[in-house]
């Protein structure tokens, strides 16, 4: 049991030598369930630090930057989910980074169902003063799995019961994820259908050390629903 745990959790790591330590750092340090509801599924919310390397990230940053700087920061997004950002879909086939997102893709295949294809990466800039209000992902086409990449600035991002899908009063609490830049999270089962998530504003407390959480991008990673 325990070294199958630690197995999934160590799929990212890349230098076999650390992988029992950040095994154990996935295990410990990034998910803060102090708070959880007790029906919480621990094994539904998983952060990979160092999933890709200072060079790759920055070619990822070098990428993405040029397609957003067209862009204006919006205000906001679906009933102001998301203020003060920018969002883009990639069109990642030809590009310099096809390799880095077909290794992410692998590395999640085991977290998705067989017969789900992937859909379009979406990047995300958001502000250092913008907000990333607490929603469930749309239904209509995205399926099982929710995965982000951070990129450039640390954050924290907070699971909570969704009160549409959970409804029993008894059902509270919360559960905070550690984001560092080149991490990788993913959200499935609960986290993905029954809790809504959210990102903190910089200076919120991850197992009280205050977070900077400044410009940030993300690069989204969904499967297609299938049926
Ligand atoms: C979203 C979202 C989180 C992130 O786009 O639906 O929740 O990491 N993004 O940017
Ligand atoms: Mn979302």
């Amino acid at each position: 049991m325990f070294a199958s745990k630690v197995s999934r959790h160590v799929r990212f790591c890349t230098s076999p030598c650390h992988r029992r330590f950040l095994a154990l750092v996935c295990e410990t340090s990034m998910v803060d369930d102090l708070h959880a509801p007790g029906s919480f599924d621990r094994q539904s919310a998983v952060v990979f630090p160092d999933v890709i390397t200072v060079s790759e990230h920055d070619a990822l940053v070098a990428h993405v930057e040029p397609l957003l700087k067209r862009r204006r920061y919006e205000k906001g997004h679906w009933d102001s989910v998301i203020l003060q950002y920018k969002e883009v879909e990639l069109a990642e086939e030809a590009s310099a980074v096809k390799d880095i997102f077909e290794r992410i893709r692998k590395e999640l295949e085991p977290y998705k169902r067989v017969e789900a294809s992937w859909l379009p990466c979406h990047a995300i800039d958001l502000r250092k003063d913008g907000e990333l209000n607490a929603h469930v992902d749309s239904v209509r086409f995205s399926g099982d799995l929710v995965a982000g990449l951070s990129l450039l600035s640390s954050s924290i991002m907070r699971l909570k019961p969704d009160a549409s899908t959970i409804s029993d009063e008894s059902v509270k609490g919360h559960v905070d994820l550690y984001l560092p830049s080149r991490s990788l999270y993913v959200l499935l089962g609960v986290s993905r259908y029954s809790y809504t998530h959210e990102l903190l504003p910089s200076q919120a407390l991850f197992r009280d050390n205050a977070v900077e959480r400044d410009r940030r991008i993300s690069i989204i990673f969904r499967d297609a629903k299938v049926g």
